[in-house]
């Protein structure tokens, strides 16, 4: 069942207590989430177990690492791998975030490891793609994300694709207060999909939650989420406040 989402990252921001405290704060508003939605918490490494358990009896919130290794283990010391994350009970874990792309230099490639052991490991991939300014201004988007999905995500059978989520991010729109109009949205979520729909099947497309990235707050967030292919959001910046947060998951589609 193809999912509305709001998904908050982190990033590397919060000291435990806060992000206790924050969690705290936006569960304790009992907003019911419907099966056909989930929250899900991108936090950081040492607080996932917390952060785990603070969601356990709460139906539709979820847990998500942020990042993991492309490889399965071994010596690569500070490293986190896919199989770590399971085992502390972890289901989501997000890929190629354009920060981990940007400053630790992750290629699609390297991203394509990181999917295949994600499902290995039976997490849901948060797969995060989108331009930078320099090529939406040449008008030069849908052929880049288009190698992204083909160069990250095209190996994946059916069965597997079907078990991942998308998040649009555009660069340029990532912590700039600089958000991607309703139309651009749609117009790169559509573009996503139909892609998704030329490999694997109109059905398998359809299944796919694509989540928009960048600048989502809680006075933009109803408007982006209307649009029939935007199936929530991934949020940086405004998931660091209860208030924005708790008017974000309130916006998802009804
Ligand atoms: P902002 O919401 O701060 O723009 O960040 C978006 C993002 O990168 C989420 O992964």
């Amino acid at each position: 069942m193809r999912k509305q989402i709001a998904a908050a990252n982190w990033k590397m921001n919060l000291t435990y207590q806060q992000g206790e405290k924050l969690l705290n704060e936006i569960l304790e508003s009992g907003i019911e989430l419907r099966p056909d939605q989930n929250v899900i918490f991108a936090v950081p490494f040492p607080y996932l177990i917390m952060a785990a358990s603070a969601v356990a009896e709460e139906q539709g919130y979820e847990i998500s690492a942020q990042n993991c290794n492309d490889k399965s283990s071994g010596a690569y010391t500070g490293e986190v791998s896919a199989e770590m994350i399971h085992t502390i009970g972890i289901k989501y874990c997000i890929v190629g975030h354009s920060e981990r792309r940007e400053y630790h230099l992750e290629s699609n490639r390297i991203l394509a490891d990181k999917l295949n052991l994600c499902l290995q490991n039976f997490i849901t991939p948060i797969f995060c793609c989108g331009e930078a300014l320099v090529i939406r201004e040449k008008n030069e988007q849908n052929q880049f994300v288009q190698q992204q999905m083909e160069e990250s995500l095209f190996h994946l059978d059916k069965e597997q694709v079907k078990k991942i989520m998308i998040a649009y991010e555009p660069v340029w729109a990532i912590g700039t207060g600089k958000t991607a109009s309703t139309a651009q949205a749609q117009e790169m979520h559509s573009h996503l999909r139909s892609l998704l729909a030329e490999k694997y099947g109109k059905d398998v497309a359809e299944e796919i939650s694509i989540l928009y990235g960048g600048s989502v707050k809680a006075s933009n967030a109803a408007e982006l989420f209307a649009s029939p292919d935007v199936d929530g959001g991934l949020v940086g910046g405004a998931s660091l406040s209860a208030q924005e947060f708790i008017q974000i998951i309130k916006a998802l589609k009804q």
